[in-house]
């Protein structure tokens, strides 16, 4: 089973990309297990707080440490991603020299009510996680359309061939995870 850090990039409480990610975890068990990164406790980025770091700077970090590998489910903002997730990885690649992302397998999704939606934002996350040194997958590309009643409320998928595409994607992302991650211990 891997451990997978899992960062929604909306911190609303109906956010229909948090209900996306408890979906991709309800099909991903028991390969994965997903624990849900709190973003909404960060500071805005300020490089004089390191002389005292912030608790929830110093759990972000440790959140990313102690995971297998790192997955965002991100809606899109003005065509780029939301500030929280900005935040929250900038954060993370500091101090200097004790960047939390480099080497960790990692995957984006993103889910939008519209069609294309999330496409923007997730070229933006992709050129982020190279330059962070996250070991990304690069296909397959998830743009979820969330439509209404494709995801009931207990997290099914009613439409049999999204969810046979997803499984997919679950079952390459743990492929990648299995193929670049660190070696698992005996
Ligand atoms: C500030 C802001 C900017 C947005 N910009 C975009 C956009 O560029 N492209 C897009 O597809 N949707 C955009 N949306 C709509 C979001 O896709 C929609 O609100 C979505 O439900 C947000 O994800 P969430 O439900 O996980 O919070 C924007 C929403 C907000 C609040």
């Amino acid at each position: 089973m891997f451990k997978v850090a899992v960062f929604v990039g909306s911190l609303r409480r109906e956010s229909i990309n948090r209900k996306f990610a408890k979906t991709l975890e309800k099909l991903g068990q028991p390969s994965f297990a997903f624990h849900y990164v709190e973003l909404g406790d960060l500071p805005m980025y300020n490089d004089d707080l390191w002389a005292d770091p912030p608790a929830s700077v110093l759990r972000l970090k440790a959140d990313i440490a102690s995971a297998d590998a790192v997955l965002f489910v991100t809606p899109e903002y003005n065509r780029s991603i939301p500030p929280v997730l900005k935040n929250a990885i900038d954060w993370a690649t500091r101090p200097y020299g004790k960047n939390s992302w480099a080497g960790k397998p990692a995957s984006i999704v993103g889910a939008s009510p519209g069609v294309i939606g999330t496409a923007v934002a997730q070229e933006h996350l992709r050129y982020l996680a190279t330059i962070i040194g996250l070991i990304l997958m690069g296909q397959p590309e998830v743009y979820f359309s969330f439509k209404p009643g494709l995801v009931d409320e207990n997290f099914e998928v009613t439409d049999e061939t999204t969810r046979q595409f997803l499984e997919s994607y679950l079952s390459r992302f743990e492929a990648w995870i299995s193929r670049v991650g660190e070696p698992k211990e005996a």
